[in-house]
């Protein structure tokens, strides 16, 4: 509770430093609207001289769009809750809207290849809306054929799906629902720690084909009180891992860019690790909760796991590509790493001879945690948010704003 409100008074803060940002841009807003277009024009010089990205405007302007969504599809499972908007079928609830305004909304789940359906609406689209759970991989060559396009969303948190620095280039708009499913991927992570800590899928393995061997989990079962845990990254999803670990009287660290302020430091209980490689040592588990950028893609290799203590304990939802995937199989079968746990990889859906299907203890799901369905209810109004703002010209709230005038967000720079 405590931290949730140091978490408001931030975004508070962060509201009213955006509402004064609001009131100077009326004042002024054909100032700023020349400004953007000068900015965009400025990347897209810098970055591909010649690019039809200098007349892209970063707004709306009148008239119908092209709005192409890219979800899962539910086929049988469409129909069994009215509230299921995060799919194909649901098209995030917004169909009626959008076309009762005359836009355009095509949906699909066919995001692969030079024939899929995206690929066949890239060159007149102006809206793209993906989402993590089924990512449309936005490259640079597909941001080059969409001379339409303005405006990327993410229905969800995470936006690594897309060509970051070919969106700012070409001047594009790229934003996520910030903090839509955090608590959706806080509780799933602390699921994940007790499944490996107690050992559970081999019970239940057990229960389903008719065995009882309770040697068989014991040998291997542990409490979580009295563990280290740490988190890499202790952003929004970090801290209410933390805040939901500091019941079972864990030792709670934490590495990150930037450190909490002591207060709120304080009530979640966690310890500070400027240096990432003392902190792997020391953890018997160890929580990934940063996005993945330059800067971490790929950052636990073969030589970061070396780092790890023998037996830890990984939980990665954050993004599959931050591990390299063939160093946390390895490191599965030599038994270094006891247990992984997770519902991100790379790349998605998992293809079937992915190794981490097969390697031992394992409790790997499809991504999954942030699409419960309060999540999805949640980062449909946030789309539906942002789509109304474009439409009347108007920004969008700061925190959402992954790539904006051609400047990627501090973490992903
Ligand atoms: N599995 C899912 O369903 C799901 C859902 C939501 C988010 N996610 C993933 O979780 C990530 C984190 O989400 P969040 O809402 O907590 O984001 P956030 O932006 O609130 O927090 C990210 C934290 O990571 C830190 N960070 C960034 N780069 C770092 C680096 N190189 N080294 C150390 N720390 C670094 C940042 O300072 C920040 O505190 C997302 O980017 C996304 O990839 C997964």
């Amino acid at each position: 509770m405590t931290f949730q409100l140091g978490h408001y008074k931030e975004t508070e803060s962060r509201e009213k430093k955006n509402q004064s940002q609001h009131r100077l841009q009326k004042k002024s807003k054909s100032e700023m609207a020349m400004k953007r277009v000068a900015t965009s024009a400025i990347g897209a010089l810098a970055s591909s001289p010649g690019s039809s990205a200098l007349i892209r405007p970063l707004h709306a302007s009148p008239g119908s769009k092209k709005i192409v969504g890219v979800f899962y599809k539910a086929n049988e499972y469409a129909s069994m809750n009215p509230n299921f908007v995060g799919c194909v079928e649901g098209a995030l609830g917004i169909r009626d809207w959008l076309t009762s305004q005359g836009h355009e909304y095509i949906v699909t789940d066919d995001k692969e290849g030079p024939h899929s359906e995206l690929e066949k609406h890239i060159p007149d689209l102006h809206v793209l809306i993906s989402t993590p759970f089924h990512p449309a991989y936005v490259t640079a060559e597909r941001i080059k054929k969409a001379k339409n396009l303005q405006l990327l969303l993410t229905a969800g948190i995470g936006s690594d799906h897309i060509d970051l620095n070919a969106a700012a280039a070409a001047g594009l708009t790229v934003a996520e629902v910030t903090g839509s499913n955090v608590v959706s991927v806080a509780e799933d992570e602390l699921m994940r720690i007790l499944i490996l800590v107690r050992n559970f899928l081999p019970g239940y393995h057990q229960a389903v084909t008719g065995d009882w061997n309770v040697a068989g989990i014991a040998y291997r079962a542990y409490d979580l009180e009295g563990k280290t845990v740490g988190t890499v990254g202790a952003g929004r999803i970090g801290k209410l891992l933390l805040q939901r670990l500091k019941p079972f009287n864990c030792n709670l660290l934490y590495h990150d860019r930037l450190k909490m302020d002591p207060e709120l430091e304080n009530q979640i209980g966690a310890k500070f690790e400027e240096d990432l490689d003392k902190m792997l040592p020391k953890c018997d588990i160890i929580v990934i909760n940063m996005p993945l950028t330059d800067k971490t893609r790929g950052m636990f290799d073969k030589e970061k796991i070396s780092k790890l203590k023998k037996g830890v304990l990984i939980v990665n939802n954050a993004r599959g590509a931050i591990m390299d995937t063939q160093a946390v199989a390895d490191a599965c079968s030599s038994g270094h790493i006891a247990g992984y746990s997770g519902d991100v990889w790379y790349p998605q859906p998992a293809p079937k001879d992915h190794p981490w299907r097969y390697m031992p203890n394992h409790a790997m799901t499809p991504h999954i945690s942030g699409t419960t369905i309060d999540a999805q209810l949640r980062y449909a109004a946030g789309v539906k948010d942002m789509l109304e703002r474009y439409f009347k010209g108007e920004e969008f709230p700061q925190q959402h704003y992954i790539v904006k005038e051609g400047k990627l967000a501090s973490q992903y720079q």
